[in-house]
């Protein structure tokens, strides 16, 4: 309950990440805040009254005009009583009125009547962004001391990509926290992430690898890292930049990425998500192989490479507390990720289809199932960078269990607890990882 009394204005404006604020009052709540929505006459389009109301458990402003909301509640009241006022969507137009202090709704009048600090989460599409004209409204504003997350980079609602999605309601939670000085559940815990594909040599310029984009991995590892963790990742080669806020060692081979995370023990938590080669070649050639008219391909002897998960799942002293794997299954999804978890030892293991179809390696969707000592979850299909938020509110109740109640965190991931087959009672696991 990290903003227990915790007074949230949430002003929704009209853009289509409007449904977003939904799950946004909900995570707000059941952390303990109280949210008042105000909704704007564009964010009506998006979201009614109605349905903010329900999940807010508050009666919605939307009218300056109206005499039963000025007799309860006066506009000025209404933007004085809150310990924070958050934008959420922030469109381009509602950022140039703040900017410019027109007050010509509700929302907008509540904006100008204020001294109460201001966060707004931008959602627009790219250009709208980047346009000059509301690069400078942010600008003023920040000068103000209004505070700002977000934007994302991804995929658009007009089916483009760039900067421009609302940050996710589970990051906006975590700014509000943050403001508040409550928003590091993970704070003095460290994590040790793998990313990526290994390349294992062949000769000096060839080496076997596989598809792994490393999206998953890193994604987890900066969701760690905002939640306070002290994050070490350990990726293979990939295209993706060094997230910020974390230590990022970049390595080649499996045997390399082992040496990396055996360094960085201790840790509290391990999540292996990288696609580690199974096989390297025994002897990679010094020099580049050549072709010889009539031979044939040369011979490969390959060799079995370390087991990083496994490895870090052994008992001992330096075993992490939760030890986390994943599975790309094309087959059988649930039951192969079970047996892998018994197989590996470790606590969790994640399970993703990655077959063909499913669009998983190198996309940015991912559908998982969690499978831990209590059972399967199944997770909706979801971003990647939601799969990292969820699977990092999960650890943070394990490893921070005053931040979070297991019951919130149970319900902050959505997920149904499918009766499975593979399900057996909770059990905890003393000493490993604390609780179940
Ligand atoms: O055995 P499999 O490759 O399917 O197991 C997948 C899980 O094990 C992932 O969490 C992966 O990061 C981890 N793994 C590992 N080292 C290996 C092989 C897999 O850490 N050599």
């Amino acid at each position: 309950m990290t903003l227990l009394g915790k007074r949230i204005l949430l002003i929704i404006a009209g853009g289509i990440a409007a449904y977003k604020s939904l799950d946004l009052i909900r995570r707000l709540r059941e952390r303990g805040a109280s949210v008042r929505p105000i909704l704007t006459r564009a964010g009506q389009q998006f979201v009614t009254p109605l349905a903010v109301s329900a999940i807010a458990h508050q009666k919605v402003y939307t009218d300056i005009f109206s005499l039963t909301d000025e007799s309860e509640m006066g506009h000025l009241r209404l933007a004085q009583e809150a310990d924070l006022i958050v934008v959420a969507p922030a469109t381009a137009d509602i950022l140039a009125k703040m900017a410019v202090g027109i007050a010509d709704e509700l929302a907008t009048t509540a904006l100008v009547a204020t001294d109460r600090p201001v966060l707004v989460a931008p959602a627009m599409n790219f250009r709208m962004w980047r346009h000059a004209a509301t690069v400078a409204n942010m600008a003023v504003l920040e000068a103000r001391g209004v505070r700002r997350i977000g934007p994302n980079s991804g995929a658009l609602a007009e089916g483009e990509s760039g900067p421009g999605r609302m940050a996710e309601p589970l990051e906006i939670a975590a700014a509000v926290e943050a403001f508040f000085g409550r928003g590091s559940p993970l704070a003095g815990r460290t994590a040790i992430v793998t990313s990526g594909p290994t390349h294992e040599a062949i000769d000096p310029v060839r080496y076997i690898a596989n598809r792994s984009s490393g999206k998953q991995g890193h994604a987890i590892a900066a969701a760690l890292a905002r939640l306070g963790a002290k994050v070490t990742l350990v990726s293979g080669p990939t295209a993706l930049p060094d997230p910020p806020g974390l230590t990022t060692i970049r390595i080649e081979s499996a045997r390399d990425m082992l040496a990396a995370c055996s360094s960085a023990l201790p840790a509290d938590v391990a999540v292996c998500a990288a696609a580690v080669a199974d096989w390297r070649v025994d002897q990679p050639a010094r020099g580049k192989i050549k072709k010889v008219p009539g031979a044939g391909p040369p011979p490969l002897v390959l060799s079995e490479n370390p087991d990083i998960l496994q490895t870090l799942s052994e008992p001992g002293a330096r075993r992490p507390r939760l030890v986390i794997g994943f599975a790309a299954e094309t087959a059988q999804v649930v039951r192969n990720a079970a047996a892998k978890r018994l197989k590996k030892g470790c606590d969790w293991i994640v399970a993703n289809d990655v077959s063909p179809e499913a669009g998983t390696f190198g996309g940015d969707a991912n559908t998982v199932h969690l499978v831990t000592d209590a059972g399967v979850e199944d997770w909706p299909r979801l971003s990647k960078q939601e799969v990292a938020d969820r699977l990092a509110a999960r650890i943070a109740a394990v490893l921070a269990p005053d931040s979070q109640s297991d019951a919130a965190a149970m319900s902050s991931s959505k997920v149904a607890i499918k009766p499975s087959s593979l399900r057996r009672p909770a059990r905890p696991r003393r000493g490993v990882i604390g609780r179940a």
